[in-house]
C-alpha cells in the first residue's frame, strides 16, 4: 500500500493501492506512519510523495463513506504531512482528486507532470473537500479561483495549476521522479499553506453565488463549499478545518451524497456485462459505416469522427447526402466557434468522412450502423440487403428506438453479428447509448458493442429486447399518464412543472415540443383520436413550428396556449369527462411511480441487468437528476411500501391494463431492488 525509499538523504514514499491510489484505511495508516518515521530517522532531509501506476491519486475511498472511520482520518494525516520539519515535495503525474490533492495541499512544494490533471471532485458526490481542502487551496491561489475550482469540482490542467500558483513547477512525466528528489535535496525549510491567511471579500461571495445560481439550486454540496471556503477567509487553519468538518459529516451522511455516490458507482457497474468473462477478446473496429444522414445518422457519425474513426455515411439521393454532410459539417463549426474545436481539428474530422450513394461501399466497414426512420419493413429490408454487402465478421447495428432487433437480425443469415445501438437525440451530445443485446447477439459482438461506445465517450448500458427497450419503454405509462391527466383536469404547465421542480430538465409536454409532436404520428389531418393527432392536425409541431402544447416566440420562449386550452375542452366534452382539481401529489404517483413500476418490470424480466443500469439510462439519457440517484435509487430510498400503495391508491385511475410489478410487490418491506 506504501513504499518507501531512500536516495540518499531524500526519503521517496508511493502510494501504491491500485487502481486509483484511492486514501482507504491501509493507505492512511502507512502514509502517516511513513512521515513519522522520517521525522525521527537522521538520514532522511527531504520527503518526496508520489503515486504508482497511472496516477497519484484518486482520492478518498469513496466505498468507506457510511461506514465507521478508522483512524486516522485524512486530514489527520495531511496534518501532519504539513507539520513534517522536513521538508516535503509532492511529485503529482496522472491525476491527484479529492483527497489525494488535499494531499498534496498538505506537502510543502508541488511538482507535477505536464499532463496531470489536479482537481478537488468532491461537489459532485455531494461532498465538499473534507480533508482541509477547502482551508488550504484559497490560501494558496485565492478565494475566486478556489470557489471556482471546489463548486464546479471540474480538475485544472498541470498548466493551469502552475499558472494559478498550485504547482512550483512542472516537469516531463519521465523525469518527474528525479527533478522532485532533485529538488527536495534544494530544500531547507517546510513551507505551511496554512500557515498563510486569505483575506476575507464577502461581496466576492455573494456575486458568485448569484452568477451560479441556476447551476447549484436544490444542491447541498456547493453551499456547504462556498460556506467552508468563507471560514478560510475569517478563521485560523484549525477552527476552519472544524468547520469543514462538521459540513461534511453533515453532507455525506445526507440524501443527496448517497445518491450521488449510487450514480458514481453504478456508472462503473454499467460497464458489466453479466455471464461474459471479462477479458473476451473484442472484433476490431477500423471503420464505420451509418446508413441514413439524418439529423441522428450525421450525430451518430460525429461521434466516431470525433474519436478519429473514419465513418462511411449511405443516404439515398444526392440532395439527402450533401444536406446530411453539410448538418455535420454545421455543427462542428458551431463547436469551433465556441473555442472548443481548432479548425484543424474540425478538418480533421470532416477529413475522415465519406459520403456515398453506393450501398456496396460499405463492405469494407467493420461496423454498419442503421438510422433510417423507425419502420420495421425497412429496416428489414436493409439488413437483409446489408447481408449480401458486409464482409464477413463485421457488426450490423440497428438505431432503432423501440423495435425488435431479434426480428431485424432475422432478416440476416448472420443474427450473431447483430446488436441494437441506439443512441439519444442529439447523438453527437447525449451520453447514453443503449447496447441491445438480441437472442442470437454473440458475446463477443455485445462487449465489443460496449467497448466502442466507452471510447466514443458514451455511457453504455445493455439492453434487452422489448419494445422501447429501458427508457422509451418506461416512457410509455409516463406519457399515457401525463395525457390523460390533462383531459382530467391538469394543464400541460402544472404537469410540467411538477417534473422541472423534481429536477428534470423539461416535463413530458415540453420534452414532447422539442422532439416533436408529429413523431409516430399517421399524417391524417382527418383521423383524431387523440389531443395530439388534434394537435398536429392543426400543425401544431413543436418547436420547429412555433406551437406545440405550448406557443413558442422567436426566441423559443414558451408561453401556455389559448389554443391548447380550447384543444383539451373540446376533448373532454366529447368524451363527456368533468374537469377535476388534480393534486401535484397525483401527477408525480401516476407519471412518476408508474415509471419505476416499468423499471420493475424491465428487471424482471430481465431486460435490465441490474436496477442501478435503470438508474444510469435515466440520467444520462433522459437527464432525471442525479442528486436523487435515479428512478430505482429514488424507489428504494422511498420505500417500495410507498409506491405500491400509492399506486394501489390510484389504480382506478391507471386504466384497465395496468397491473403492479411483481418484484415491487413481492419484495420484503425495507429490501431494494436488485
Ligand atoms: N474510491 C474508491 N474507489 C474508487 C475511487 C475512489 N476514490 N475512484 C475510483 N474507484 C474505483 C472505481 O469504482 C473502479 O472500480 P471497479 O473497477 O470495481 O468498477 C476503479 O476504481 C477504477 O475506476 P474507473 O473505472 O473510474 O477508472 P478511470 O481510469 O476511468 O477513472 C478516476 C479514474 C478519474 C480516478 C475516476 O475513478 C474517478 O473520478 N474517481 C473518483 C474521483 C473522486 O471523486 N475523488 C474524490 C473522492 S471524495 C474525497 O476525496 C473526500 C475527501 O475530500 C475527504
Amino acid at each position: 500500500m506504501i513504499e518507501t525509499k531512500l536516495h540518499g538523504d531524500v526519503l521517496e514514499i508511493v502510494l501504491a493501492h491500485p487502481p486509483v491510489n484511492a486514501l482507504g484505511e491501509a493507505v492512511r495508516k502507512g502514509l502517516y506512519g511513513a512521515i513519522a518515521d522520517a521525522q525521527a530517522d537522521d538520514r532522511v532531509k527531504a520527503i518526496v510523495i508520489r503515486g504508482s501506476g497511472r496516477l497519484f491519486s484518486g482520492g478518498a475511498d469513496i466505498t468507506e463513506f457510511g461506514q465507521p472511520l478508522v483512524p486516522p482520518a485524512l486530514p489527520e494525516v495531511v496534518d501532519a504531512t504539513e507539520a513534517s520539519a522536513k521538508p516535503v515535495v509532492a511529485a503529482i503525474h496522472g491525476l491527484a482528486l479529492g483527497g489525494g490533492l488535499e494531499v498534496a495541499l498538505g506537502c510543502h512544494y508541488r511538482i507535477a507532470a505536464r499532463g496531470a490533471k489536479l482537481g478537488l471532485p468532491e461537489v459532485t458526490l455531494g461532498l465538499l473537500p473534507g480533508a482541509g481542502g477547502t482551508q488550504r487551496l484559497p490560501r494558496l491561489v485565492g478565494i475566486e479561483t478556489a470557489l471556482g475550482m471546489i463548486v464546479s469540482g471540474v480538475p485544472v490542467s498541470a498548466a493551469k495549476a502552475a499558472e494559478i500558483g498550485l504547482v512550483d513547477r512542472l516537469a516531463d512525466e519521465d523525469r518527474l521522479v528525479e527533478e522532485a528528489i532533485a529538488f527536495a535535496r534544494t530544500l531547507n525549510e517546510p513551507r505551511r499553506t496554512g500557515e498563510r491567511s486569505v483575506p476575507a471579500d464577502p461581496a466576492l461571495f455573494e456575486r458568485f453565488a448569484v452568477e451560479n445560481a441556476r447551476k447549484i439550486r436544490g444542491l447541498d454540496a456547493p453551499q456547504a463549499c462556498m460556506e467552508a471556503i468563507k471560514a478560510a477567509t475569517e478563521l485560523p487553519l484549525d477552527k476552519g478545518q472544524e468547520k469543514e468538518r462538521a459540513l461534511f459529516a453533515s453532507l455525506v451522511a445526507g440524501d443527496q451524497s448517497r445518491a450521488l455516490r449510487h450514480a458514481f458507482f453504478a456508472e462503473r457497474a454499467a460497464a458489466k456485462i453479466d455471464g461474459l468473462p471479462k477479458d473476451l477478446p473484442l472484433r476490431p473496429i477500423a471503420r464505420v459505416g451509418v446508413i441514413g444522414a439524418g439529423t441522428m445518422g450525421g450525430g451518430i457519425s460525429m461521434n466516431f469522427l470525433s474519436a478519429g474513426i473514419p465513418v462511411t455515411i449511405v443516404e439515398m439521393t444526392q440532395e439527402a447526402l450533401d444536406r446530411g454532410a453539410a448538418l455535420v459539417r454545421k455543427n462542428y463549426e458551431a463547436t469551433a466557434a465556441k473555442g472548443r474545436l481548432t479548425s484543424e481539428q474540425v478538418e480533421k474530422a470532416m477529413g475522415l468522412l465519406t459520403p456515398t450513394l453506393d450501398f456496396d461501399a460499405l463492405a469494407d466497414c467493420d461496423l454498419i450502423i442503421e438510422a433510417v426512420y423507425e419502420n420495421m419493413a425497412v429496416k428489414k429490408e436493409i439488413f437483409a440487403r446489408l447481408d449480401g454487402v458486409a464482409k464477413t465478421g463485421a457488426m450490423l447495428a440497428s438505431n432503432t428506438s423501440y423495435l425488435s432487433i431479434d426480428e431485424i437480425a432475422a432478416a440476416t443469415g448472420r443474427p450473431q453479428d447483430v446488436l441494437g445501438l441506439h443512441f439519444f437525440s442529439p447523438a453527437n451530445v447525449m451520453k447514453l447509448v443503449e447496447v441491445v443485446r438480441g437472442a442470437k447477439t454473440a458475446p463477443e459482438v455485445l462487449a465489443t458493442g460496449m467497448d466502442l461506445a466507452r471510447r466514443i465517450g458514451k455511457m453504455p448500458v445493455v439492453a434487452g429486447v422489448c419494445y422501447g427497450f429501458i427508457g422509451n419503454r418506461m416512457l410509455i405509462p409516463r406519457q399515457s399518464n401525463a395525457d390523460a391527466l390533462l383531459l382530467e383536469g391538469a394543464t400541460p404547465e402544472q404537469v410540467d412543472r411538477v417534473h422541472t421542480r423534481f429536477g428534470m430538465p423539461m416535463g413530458p409536454f415540453q420534452m414532447a415540443d422539442l422532439a416533436g409532436v408529429d413523431i409516430g404520428w399517421h399524417r391524417d389531418p382527418e383521423r383524431i383520436d387523440s389531443l395530439r393527432d388534434a394537435l398536429c392536425a392543426q400543425g401544431r409541431w413543436g418547436q420547429k413550428t412555433q406551437a406545440g402544447y405550448y406557443d413558442y416566440d422567436e426566441k423559443r420562449k414558451p408561453s401556455p396556449s389559448p389554443v391548447v386550452t380550447e384543444a383539451i375542452d373540446a376533448f373532454r366534452r366529447k368524451a363527456g369527462i368533468a374537469p377535476r382539481a388534480i393534486s401535484d401529489e397525483e401527477i408525480i404517483v401516476r407519471t412518476l411511480y408508474t415509471m419505476v413500476n416499468e423499471g420493475a418490470k424491465i428487471l424482471d424480466e430481465g431486460i435490465a441487468q441490474r436496477a442501478s443500469d435503470i438508474d444510469v439510462v435515466w440520467i444520462h439519457g433522459y437527464g432525471w437528476p442525479r442528486h436523487t440517484g435515479g428512478p430505482m435509487f429514488w424507489a428504494d430510498q422511498m420505500g417500495h411500501e410507498t409506491i405500491v400503495e400509492a399506486l394501489e391508491r390510484y389504480a382506478h385511475r391507471l386504466g384497465d391494463a395496468f397491473t403492479i410489478s411483481p418484484l415491487l410487490e413481492r419484495r420484503p418491506a425495507g429490501s431494494d431492488f436488485p
